[in-house]
Formats: C-alpha cells, sequence, structure tokens
C-alpha cells in the first residue's frame, strides 16, 4: 500500500522524510520519491524499486530544504517505473503532488484539462491532480486544492507542495489515512504511524476532508473552508506493533482490512450502482466468439476459481472448466485459439499459473487476468486485467486476496452475464447492491470473533479436523481447511459432505473436530443428514450458516453464524470464520503465523 511522508519546518527535510519512508517499507511498494523545495525551486528525484535506489541517488545529489513530500508507491493505475513513481508534478513545473488511493474520475478530469492544454507523461491518476491544483492556483494553495478536492471522486490522501507558494505544504485526505505528526521543529503528515515515531508521539488523527495548511512555524486545518481544532493524541504503540497498526500479526490485520479492500475493489469496476467494467473486459460478440472458457490459478486463488466457475456458469449458460495450474500446464489439451483463459493470481508471479498463461498465449487463446499486483508478470502478459485492489497482502495466508478474487469473479459474471442477456438491468443493479452490502456484513462477523475462542481451543487441541460442505459450501470449506493446516499444520481434510460414507467415515472418532457449512438453501437438509451421521459416531460438530433454524443448535456443539446473502455468494461472508479460526488456532499453538514453516508468499518455482 502507498506510503506518504511529508515534513515542514526549521530543519531537513530530506533526512526526515527518508527515514519515515524507511519504516513504511512494511506495506510493500515499488517505487519511490521525493521533492523539496530548495532555494524556491522545487527538486524531484524518483526510483523505481527499493527505497536504496532513491537514496543512492540522493547519495550524489542531496536535497537542501526543509519543505518536502515523499512517497513510496505500490502501482494501482500504471506499470511501477520511475515515471509513474511519485512525486508528480503539474506540467506547468509549479506543482508537486504525493497520493494514496484512487481518483475515479480521473480520466474526465484528464480529458478537460488535455483541452486547457496541460499535458501528461505517467499512467497515474496521481498526475491529473497535479494538474487539476495548478489549473486552479490562483495565489492561494489551500484554497487551489479545495476546489480541486471538489472536483474530485474517489479517495485520496495528498501532500501538495508549490514553487507559488514554497513555505507552505497542503495536506488533505478523503477515506484514504492520514494522520499529523507534531514537532518541536515542525510538523509532519504522514499515512501511517510508524512513519513519524522516531521524531515525535504527538499526533493528529485528521478527518474526512480536513485540509490542513502547514507552515514553518505553525498549522492549521479546515474543512469546507472553515477553520476546526483536532485533538492531539499520544501514540502509545512500540514501533514493532506500529507497524501492525496495533495488530499482532499482518493476517489478522488483513481479515480486518476485508471491508475496505471490498469497497475498493468495487470502486474500480462499478459506476453509479452498475456494473462498469471498461477495458477491463471482453465485448459482446468477443465473449460470443469464445468457443469454452478454462480458469486456473493455485491454492487459494483455485478455491476462488472454482466458486468463480459456478458463477459463470450462472451467467453463460454453459459449461466452463477450472483446473488447478501445477496439473492443467500439462493436460490442456483443448486450448485453442477460439478459447478465453481466465487466470487468477494474487501475487502475479506464480509460477504454474504463469506457464499456462504463456502456453495459452502460444496457442492464440485470449488471456483475462484476475490479479492483485499491478506490473507484475500475469499483469503484463494478459490480453485483459482486473485488479483486486486488496492492497499488499504481506502474510502469507492469504486472506483479503481471497475474498476480492472471489468479487472480481462475480462482478466478471455479472459483466459477462449482462452482455449476453442472460441478466436484465434490476438483475445487475440487485447484484450490485448486494456487493455493497458485504463490508458492512463482514464487520457485524468481526464484531464477534471472541465468540470463536472456546472453538478455536477445542481445533487446537486435535491432530486432525473434517471440513464438509455440499455444492458451493464445499469450496467454501477447501478454502477453510487449507487456512487451518497452512498456519496450524494440524491435518485439516475438506470433503463434500456427501462422500464421507464412502470411506472417510471410517475416521471419525469421539471428539474429532468436523465444521460443516451450510448456506446454500435447496442443500440445508442434505447437510443436516451428514451433521447426524458424524455426531452419531462422537464428532464435535461445528456449525457455520446463514440459516435462523434452530435445527443447528440442537445438533451442533457450536454454531457460527454469518449474515444472509444469496447463496452464490455466499462464500465471502462464510470464509470469514474459517480464516479467524486458522488464526486463533495457530496463535493458541504458538506457530509463526506469518511466516508459516515451509511456504513462501509467492511461489514462482514449479
Ligand atoms: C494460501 C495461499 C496460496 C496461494 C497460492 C497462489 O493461503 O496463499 O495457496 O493462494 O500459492 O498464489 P497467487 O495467488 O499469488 O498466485
Amino acid at each position: 500500500m502507498c506510503g506518504i511522508v511529508a515534513f515542514n519546518g526549521l530543519n531537513d527535510a530530506e533526512e526526515r522524510i527518508i527515514q519515515g519512508l524507511e519504516k513504511l517499507e512494511y506495506r510493500g511498494y515499488d517505487s519511490a520519491g521525493i521533492a523539496i523545495i530548495e532555494d524556491d525551486k522545487l527538486q524531484v528525484v524518483k526510483a523505481a524499486g527499493r527505497l536504496e535506489a532513491l537514496t543512492d541517488k540522493l547519495k550524489d545529489r542531496p536535497l537542501k530544504g526543509t519543505v518536502g513530500i515523499g512517497h513510496t508507491r505500490w502501482a494501482t493505475h500504471g506499470v511501477p517505473t520511475e515515471t509513474n513513481a511519485h512525486p508528480h508534478v503539474s506540467s506547468d513545473g509549479r506543482v508537486a503532488v504525493v497520493h494514496n488511493g484512487i481518483i475515479e474520475n480521473f480520466q474526465a478530469i484528464k480529458d478537460d484539462l488535455s483541452e486547457k492544454g496541460y499535458t501528461f507523461y505517467s499512467d497515474t491518476d496521481t498526475e491529473v491532480v497535479a494538474n487539476l491544483i495548478a489549473s486552479k492556483f490562483q495565489g492561494d494553495l489551500r484554497k487551489a486544492v479545495e476546489d480541486s478536492i471538489n472536483d474530485v471522486v474517489g479517495t485520496f490522501s495528498l501532500a501538495v507542495l508549490s514553487v507559488d507558494d514554497p513555505d507552505k505544504l497542503i495536506v488533505t485526505r478523503r477515506e484514504s489515512p492520514l494522520i499529523l505528526g507534531i514537532c518541536d521543529d515542525g510538523v509532519f503528515a504522514a499515512s501511517d504511524v510508524p512513519a513519524l515515531l522516531a521524531y515525535t508521539r504527538d499526533v493528529i488523527y485528521l478527518n474526512n476532508d480536513d485540509i490542513v495548511e502547514i507552515d514553518k512555524d505553525s498549522y492549521h486545518i479546515y474543512n469546507h473552508g472553515n477553520p476546526v481544532q483536532r485533538d492531539v493524541q499520544t501514540v502509545e504503540w512500540s514501533l514493532e506493533s506500529a507497524g501492525k497498526e496495533g495488530y499482532d500479526h499482518y493476517m489478522i490485520k488483513e481479515i480486518f482490512e476485508q471491508p475496505k479492500a471490498i469497497k475498493d475493489c468495487l470502486r474500480r469496476k462499478v459506476t453509479d450502482g452498475f456494473i462498469d467494467l471498461k477495458d477491463q473486459s471482453f465485448t459482446k460478440e468477443e465473449i460470443e466468439a469464445f468457443d469454452h472458457i478454462y480458469i486456473s490459478a493455485c491454492g487459494t486463488a483455485f478455491h476462488a476459481s472454482q466458486v468463480g466457475k459456478r458463477a459463470l456458469e450462472d451467467a453463460l449458460q454453459r459449461e466452463i472448466t477450472a483446473d488447478i495450474a501445477s496439473e492443467f500446464r500439462y493436460n490442456m489439451p483443448f486450448l485453442n485459439e477460439n478459447s478465453l483463459l481466465i487466470v487468477v493470481s494474487q501475487s502475479g508471479e506464480t509460477g504454474d499459473t504463469l506457464a499456462v498463461l504463456r502456453e495459452a498465449k502460444l496457442r492464440g487463446a485470449k488471456v483475462l487476468a484476475i490479479t492483485n499486483v499491478v506490473g507484475s508478470s500475469v499483469d503484463r502478459e494478459s490480453d485483459k486485467v482486473m485488479y483486486c485492489d486488496a492492497g499488499p497482502e504481506i502474510s502469507v495466508a492469504s486472506t483479503k486476496a481471497y475474498s476480492t478474487q472471489l468479487l472480481s469473479l462475480y462482478l466478471l459474471a455479472l459483466d459477462f452475464g449482462y452482455k449476453l442477456g442472460t441478466y436484465g438491468r434490476e438483475d445487475v443493479k440487485m447484484a450490485i447492491e448486494e456487493f455493497e452490502s458485504i463490508p458492512g456484513k463482514i464487520e457485524e462477523i468481526l464484531e464477534d470473533i471472541d465468540t470463536l475462542d472456546p472453538i478455536a481451543e477445542r481445533l487446537a487441541k486435535h491432530p486432525a479436523v473434517f471440513y464438509l460442505g455440499r455444492g458451493i459450501d464445499y469450496l467454501s470449506a477447501k478454502e477453510g481447511a487449507l487456512k487451518l493446516k497452512e498456519i496450524s499444520y494440524i491435518h485439516a481434510q475438506s470433503m463434500p459432505a456427501g462422500e464421507l460414507k464412502h470411506g472417510s467415515i471410517a475416521l471419525i472418532e469421539e471428539g474429532i473436530p468436523v465444521v460443516t457449512i451450510i448456506t446454500q438453501s435447496p442443500l440445508v437438509e442434505k447437510s443436516i443428514s451428514n451433521i447426524k451421521e458424524v455426531k452419531a459416531r462422537g464428532a464435535y460438530t461445528i456449525a457455520i450458516t446463514d440459516e435462523i433454524s434452530t435445527q443447528f443448535s440442537d445438533l451442533s456443539d457450536a454454531v457460527i453464524r454469518v449474515p444472509a446473502i444469496s447463496d452464490l455468494y455466499a462464500p465471502i461472508l462464510a470464509v470469514l470464520p474459517q480464516q479467524v479460526l486458522a488464526y486463533k488456532v495457530s496463535v493458541l499453538l504458538g506457530n509463526d503465523v506469518d511466516k508459516p514453516r515451509n511456504l513462501a508468499k509467492s511461489v514462482t518455482v514449479e
């Protein structure tokens, strides 16, 4: 996720900004840059790759000045290059901006500014903001920023410098975090607390649409033109825990980031409550021309793909093939130039997934990628790309990437179904309304996670756990079992509930935990029979369900309720308690939650 550090005060800004950016490195980034006002001139230095690439350049040419802005970029618009790195400067060279967030209407603003003679050099939405502010400037930088954010739709935290007001730093935010750090020798603005801790613990958390005018020896906060006061608070966190924003591990932080990730994922794919994939998808004619559609991925991304297959089959009313990339790469005899291959990959660098993609391209097929990493190999080599917009996922166990992969696949299915006429306007609107309700429903589940403690204690004591489900619930069970095994090292076996009696039921013995997912209305009775089967053999039964029937309480030793949603979309909620349970078990067992044994975040080898 991008990081912002800005400073205005009495001492050297470069040193303060670079140390702040170093403290934000944990968030993940792919390029970095800094702008300082030196002798009333704007000096900008940027580099693709690690921060060292930037600091190496600064060694040759240190920047002297006491007001500046810095940024580490996690690419969202345009690949990670020096040109796309922040700060971005207006084409008249007068305004420099760093930005976190997404400007949804950047294309419309860009078209308008192009007509007025502004020029654009990067692929980013941020450069549009620099030019917009320059176009509004009439002697008052704060006013120009205020007028500009009135025109902007989307999320942002911004830090702005201008040679026309060289002693001033302006910062503002909407939905994207930004805090002030108050020091004896100046004021910081940063996207995250760790950037400030070496210099101060006195911080101000800004509200949406606050605009702060920071001078050398004072700062003033405004909201919609009116002066406002915000309390200074003292940060108690250690530097270590501040990196995780107070959470003990990245995994649980990322679990809690899912409401935001879902909102960000929707933002780029929905306009005014309607599906709007723009150039991320194919035309009606192109979709009709595909003789077969394949989906391929690995691990968690494959579990999302299997749900995506169901969604696409519903949308297209024809069979779709989903296969594990490490298998499919050696067994794809029918994939040809008339096929569409959809690949799903958080990292965009998974070796097996890339091998499938490359073979498909060699055969002349079209490839659509769903990935979280802009500029990754999967991104660069595919014909069409949908970004998950989950932000960097640091914990090895995938959580927010899975839920945004699911959502991206649902949105793709909706787009295809609408274009082909399976779904009408009302169907699409209703589906989008359901998607927009997901962040609130996830928050509801997360409010209650302490109730999972006794269940986690039970799971942690047993060497094996079963996960059952029918239909789409089986796909949710697969993801739940994978989460548990990878971070708890407990043997977790998922299976279609009806398959149990064909052999594996022999393993059910007194006390063995069996988690059953029950969200698919037509299959509820069948799943209940399966719970009875294992209960009769002494299993400790846990039901995860959105059904309100009391039958579950009578039958199950523990019932975990999730909010109701259409059957097809249920996995995006059913996975939440399963992620949290796996996390809690791993903590109870004292494992290295974020870096489990034998696993790597990105599996680039075969
Ligand atoms: C499990 C997990 C892995 C990945 C798999 C694919 O929590 O993270 O199963 O899902 O290695 O990785 P990507 O999505 O990067 O292709």
